[in-house]
């Protein structure tokens, strides 16, 4: 046995000396300086559950993103940024398809990420066969129950939190009227968490939302929700606040925001941050930047029950913004070549 350890020790250094090993990867921490501004390792030292990224498939191809991307002192959770969704799953009625989430789990597990499933039950990327499909109220509640159980169950044991249930709300507080509230109403909320927890009693259940992170219309909406659902006795763990802000309007109650929510005895956490400004970026604009991150790493930082954060993909180079907000961009923490920004230091001083 001695033998056998001395020689792995050998062989193990000889293996570092000749970069073959992880350890000795660029992507490790090489010193304390380092260390010192790894967001993970940070986040985690303040008692966070992770410090994580979205990521999406097309993106693994390219092997420097990815080496900042599976750094876990730097990143310690991955969210799949599309391929978990409806209408990568369940392209057909009862036709799963998991290749795409499986190569994002598998990447987590092998980097020693925890992974945040990403979503359930969505009115937007969610395929025809269910939005026009026409079904009557129990063939829909039926559907939600096989498209949550499976999707939910193929991840069983290597999901730490499910976004169950994405944006129910309109803006103005009401619901969405989607196929599934058309079909339902609320319940469908219910129908999809039971389905969640039974197939995974372990993960944590989060109803995910954008324009709850001040108060308003709809932030009550979603505190009425909660309440209605613990009354009911229907599983729910905590509330994905997106994040998905424009320089300089950081709400300023924020942690407020996060508290009303922790007092009714869920956690919280930020899942889908980025900040994103009208192009062309500027000094200024990205020194604002810089300060909004800081506030919103702050707020979460300042609330107990606030896990973590995620960021919407950590570089520009991928971010989903300039794609969907016209004219904006520069949203992410690094730059399209996979250098930092001040946000980046903006996050390190509010982990620090
Ligand atoms: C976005 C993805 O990042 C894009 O690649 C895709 O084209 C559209 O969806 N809120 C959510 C996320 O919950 O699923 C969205 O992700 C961004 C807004």
């Amino acid at each position: 046995m001695m033998t056998i350890l001395g020689f792995t020790a050998f062989a193990a250094l000889f293996l570092a000396q000749q970069g073959l090993l992880g350890a000795a990867s660029p992507t490790a921490p090489t010193s304390d300086a380092a260390a010192a501004s790894e967001l993970n390792t940070l986040a985690t030292a303040l008692g966070w559950k992770y410090f994580g990224s979205a990521t999406d498939n097309p993106e693994l191809t390219d092997t420097a993103y990815v080496a900042i991307l599976s750094d876990n002192g730097m990143f310690g959770q991955i969210t799949p940024g599309n391929s978990m969704k409806w209408d990568a799953t369940e392209p057909e009625r009862g036709t799963f398809t998991f290749s795409g989430g499986d190569a994002i789990a598998s990447l987590a597990e092998g980097n020693g990420q925890l992974l945040r499933g990403h979503n359930c039950v969505w009115y937007n990327q969610l395929p025809s066969w269910v939005s026009s499909g026409g079904f009557d109220a129990a063939t829909l509640t039926s559907i939600i129950q096989t498209h949550c159980s499976t999707v939910v169950g193929h991840y069983k044991g290597q999901i730490y939190s499910w976004d169950v249930v994405n944006e129910p709300f309109n803006d103005d507080g009401t619901w969405r009227t989607d196929v599934f509230f058309n079909t339902l109403g609320e319940d469908y909320v219910g129908i999809a968490l039971e389905a969640a927890s039974g197939a995974d009693p372990a993960a944590k259940l989060y109803i995910n939302e954008y324009n709850i992170e001040s108060a308003g219309a709809k932030q009550t909406a979603l505190l009425n929700l909660v309440q209605s659902l613990q009354s009911a006795g229907t599983p729910l763990d905590g509330i994905g606040f997106q994040c998905h802000f424009i320089v300089g309007e950081v709400p300023t109650d924020l942690q407020a925001s996060l508290e009303k929510f922790t007092a009714l005895g869920l956690e919280v956490a930020i899942t889908e941050l980025d900040i994103r400004m009208t192009l062309p970026s500027t000094d200024a604009l990205l020194a604002q930047q810089k300060t909004d991150y800081e506030s919103v790493i702050a707020a979460c930082r300042a609330v107990s029950g606030c896990v973590g954060t995620t960021i919407w993909d950590y570089t520009d180079k991928y971010s989903w913004v300039p794609s969907t907000f016209s004219g904006q961009g520069a949203a992410c923490p690094w730059d399209e070549n996979l250098v930092t920004k001040p946000a980046f230091d903006g996050i390190v001083s509010a982990l620090s």
